[in-house]
């Protein structure tokens, strides 16, 4: 498992003074709520207490009341910004839950890339991509099938509502330990060095076919699609049940007939767009026609 920013469980936060009460809690998840779609659990306290601590930390702040000053003032959208990173893991890596790209490569992409082929728009959405491997795992996919790919009219877009994960991913640029999931020869292929030692570089056909873009999925999606394939893998886990529905509903209304959606290995559908799709493998479904 690997995290780009480090943004696992912090440990103590130093701040001694420091006391995190119930009610503050309470405040943290609602905001939560408000901006992210994200549902807190109470069990979730100590973590979050320790996480905020560390962030105070940094702000030199010795209350909580000075940090929900910081969350209503001029450097609110900012510091909510912080707040998600704090909230919620981006961890995510190349070729994670490998049975999705091995349906993908044998069964979904061929007719997909005859179709673009033969001139058609095909379209993929990450949707909660982190730092992107899920994109690029699929784009050297792709490219690995249909050389020609970067000339015809398909693409992938790739969103995530953290600002910060999303410039990294624009970098392309990894550190060696974190691409290890990727087989040896389309690290052969797709790979190249940097200036900088232990870190590699995704060639540039692989990340032009990708679109970066932050995108918060509890807001109207600013686009109508259709999409061909839409990968949303470990990030409902983080909404309530309302949340997640409308989340489902969302991407079935941008989806072609029969085009298919990947979720988390321990997410489920649920809601309205339930009805609209069948399953079509473990933690893969595909929208019903018409
Ligand atoms: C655990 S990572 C999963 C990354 C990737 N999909 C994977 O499975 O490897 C969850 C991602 O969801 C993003 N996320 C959380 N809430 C979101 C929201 N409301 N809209 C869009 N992305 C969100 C987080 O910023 C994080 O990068």
């Amino acid at each position: 498992m690997q995290t780009r920013r480090g943004n696992a469980l912090a440990g103590m936060s130093g701040l001694d003074e420091w006391t995190f009460s119930q009610s503050d809690f309470d405040r943290i998840a609602q905001i939560a709520k408000t901006y992210f779609g994200l549902s807190l659990s109470r069990s979730k306290m100590a973590l979050i207490q320790s996480r905020l601590g560390q962030r105070m930390k940094q702000l030199g702040l010795t209350s909580f009341a000075q940090y929900l000053e910081r969350l209503q003032g001029p450097a609110a959208k900012d510091e909510r910004t912080e707040l998600l990173s704090v909230l919620t893991t981006n961890v995510t890596r190349f070729f994670r839950e490998q049975h999705h790209f091995d349906v993908l490569r044998s069964t979904i992409l061929p007719p997909l890339l005859k179709a673009a082929a033969a001139g058609q728009r095909v379209r993929f959405w990450s949707a909660g991509c982190s730092t992107g491997p899920e994109a690029f795992s699929l784009a050297m996919i792709i490219l690995d099938m249909c050389p020609t790919a970067n000339s015809l009219n398909l693409k992938i877009l790739a969103t995530d509502i953290d600002p910060l994960v999303i410039t990294t991913a624009k970098t392309g640029q990894f550190p060696d330990a974190e691409l290890g999931g990727i087989p040896q020869e389309l690290r052969a292929k797709f790979l190249k060095g940097t200036a900088q030692s232990g870190v590699e570089e995704i060639t540039g056909n692989v990340r032009s076919l990708i679109t970066f873009g932050v995108l918060n999925l509890i807001d109207p999606l600013p686009f109508q699609g259709p999409f061909d394939v839409v990968l949303c893998r470990n990030v409902a886990i983080y909404f309530d049940r309302d949340t997640q529905s409308k989340v489902w509903r969302a991407f079935s209304d941008v989806m072609a007939p029969e085009a298919h959606l990947f979720i988390g290995h321990s997410e489920h559908l649920t809601g309205s767009a339930k009805a609209d799709f069948t399953k079509a493998g473990f933690t893969m479904y595909q929208r019903l026609g018409g």
